[in-house]
């Protein structure tokens, strides 16, 4: 069978890539479903986009490589897409854009755009075999236990990162990309919880507060969560995108909140309470319990002095702590890097040296922080590649 595209991979990315495609055009995915992420995504309402999405969210080796698509295919062009197929939608926080409903609305929405573009749709179908034609592409597939010997003019690469391998996730757009000598940036476990290998927050497992997570190249002001296993909650998983093994990070606990001169005040007040219960007021009784095993807190207010109050405060503004590791691929929402964006076109996800050979969404080393922004990243990308087709 003669295809004038194949994608493979029927994610957000590659069915976004489908819908605006011309001409013969089959999308290959070895689930039993497509857009398996897009439906667990969100807590099952999809992140689907972000208010705020630009080229300043990504993270790549290339930082001006995404900017071409996202700037060609924006959020507020999705925005459209999903208004034009009456889904309801809401703002949660920050710019993030959910579903009022589901998220399969939105697998449902890029479905229908695929059948009125006129593409197949070929799910638990495994890719046996893969060579370079002069025209194209020959690929061998093993579909409901049947080989089928295909072959395309395009061949568009949508078979995303490596986390979650028990969703499907797999290396295939990374060996070929690998086979057609094209190259690839390092690939680490990125939007993934820290893990401490004491367990020393297990007692806090469940606590969250919000608070500004650092370290020395960037910091965010979101949710922390303790876990059994270590720190999850956005703060901690926007922070892992930039965090590398052995690095300390640090926890502001206290975020803008002026507590040396409220605790100042309440020794005047009320002099006679004890530290940990005006903390407590504003902090997580948890936590501070905690925190006062490791951080001087005995005594009632009117014991601190000046000095006593401003070194607590720095100590909660400023606690340094090493994650042992990440929960790796396992949980990890994305990878970070991939396909080396300098074998790209930024216009149409090409390969340079490789006419009709397409690699779109997280497969390539462009990397989105948390919320919404990495769907953005699939639809720009899907729609440049498909648009150049
Ligand atoms: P994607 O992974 O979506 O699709 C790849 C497809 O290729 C899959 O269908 C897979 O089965 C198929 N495939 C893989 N290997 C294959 C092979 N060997 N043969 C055939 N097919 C193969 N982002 C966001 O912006 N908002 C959000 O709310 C969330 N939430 C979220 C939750 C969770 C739990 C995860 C794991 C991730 C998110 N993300 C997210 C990230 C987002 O899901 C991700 O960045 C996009 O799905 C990437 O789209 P792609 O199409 O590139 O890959």
């Amino acid at each position: 069978m003669t295809y004038d595209t194949i994608i493979l991979g029927a994610g957000a990315a590659g069915l976004m890539c489908a819908a605006h495609c011309v001409g013969r055009v089959l999308v290959i995915d070895h689930a039993k479903a497509p857009g398996e992420k897009i439906r667990i995504s969100g807590g099952g309402r999809c992140n689907f986009t972000n208010m705020y999405a630009g080229s300043g969210n990504f993270l790549s080796q290339n930082p001006h490589f995404c900017k071409s698509a996202l700037a060609r295919y924006t959020q507020w062009d999705f925005i459209e897409m999903v208004g034009r197929h009456d889904i309801a939608w809401h703002e949660k926080t920050l710019g993030q854009l959910f579903c009022d409903g589901s998220s399969k609305q939105i697998i449902q929405m890029l479905l229908d755009e695929i059948e009125r573009a006129g593409a197949e749709l070929w799910v638990r179908t495994e890719m046996k075999d893969l060579r370079k034609t002069d025209t194209g592409f020959a690929l061998t597939v093993e579909r409901e236990g049947q080989r089928h010997a295909l072959t395309c003019t395009n061949l568009v690469l949508a078979t995303g990162g490596k986390s979650i391998p028990k969703m499907g996730a797999t290396g295939l757009a990374y060996d070929i990309a690998h086979q057609f000598g094209l190259r690839m940036t390092e690939t680490r476990a990125a939007l993934v919880p820290f893990t401490f290998s004491d367990g020393r927050f297990k007692d806090l497992s469940g606590v969250s507060l919000p608070t500004r997570l650092s370290n020395d190249r960037t910091s965010f002001d979101e949710a922390l969560l303790f876990t059994h296993r270590g720190l999850s909650g956005p703060a901690a998983l926007q922070l892992s995108s930039y965090w590398r093994e052995g690095e300390a990070i640090r926890v502001n606990l206290i975020q803008d909140m002026p507590l040396f001169d409220l605790l100042r005040d309440q020794r005047q007040n009320s002099g006679r309470k004890a530290l940990t219960t005006e903390l407590s007021r504003q902090l997580p009784a948890r936590l501070v319990d905690f925190l006062s095993q490791h951080i001087p807190m005995q005594g009632n207010l009117a014991d601190q002095s000046d000095t006593a109050l401003s070194d607590l405060v720095e100590a909660l503004s400023n606690w340094h702590l090493t994650p042992s590791g990440t929960e790796g691929y396992r949980t990890a929402e994305v990878t970070l890097g991939g396909i080396d964006t300098d074998d790209l076109s930024s216009k149409t996800m090409e390969a340079r040296d490789v006419p009709g050979l397409y690699a779109i969404g997280e497969a390539v080393d462009v990397t989105g922080w948390l919320g919404g922004y990495n769907f953005q990243w699939a639809w720009s990308s899907g729609h440049a590649a498909g648009t150049a087709i």
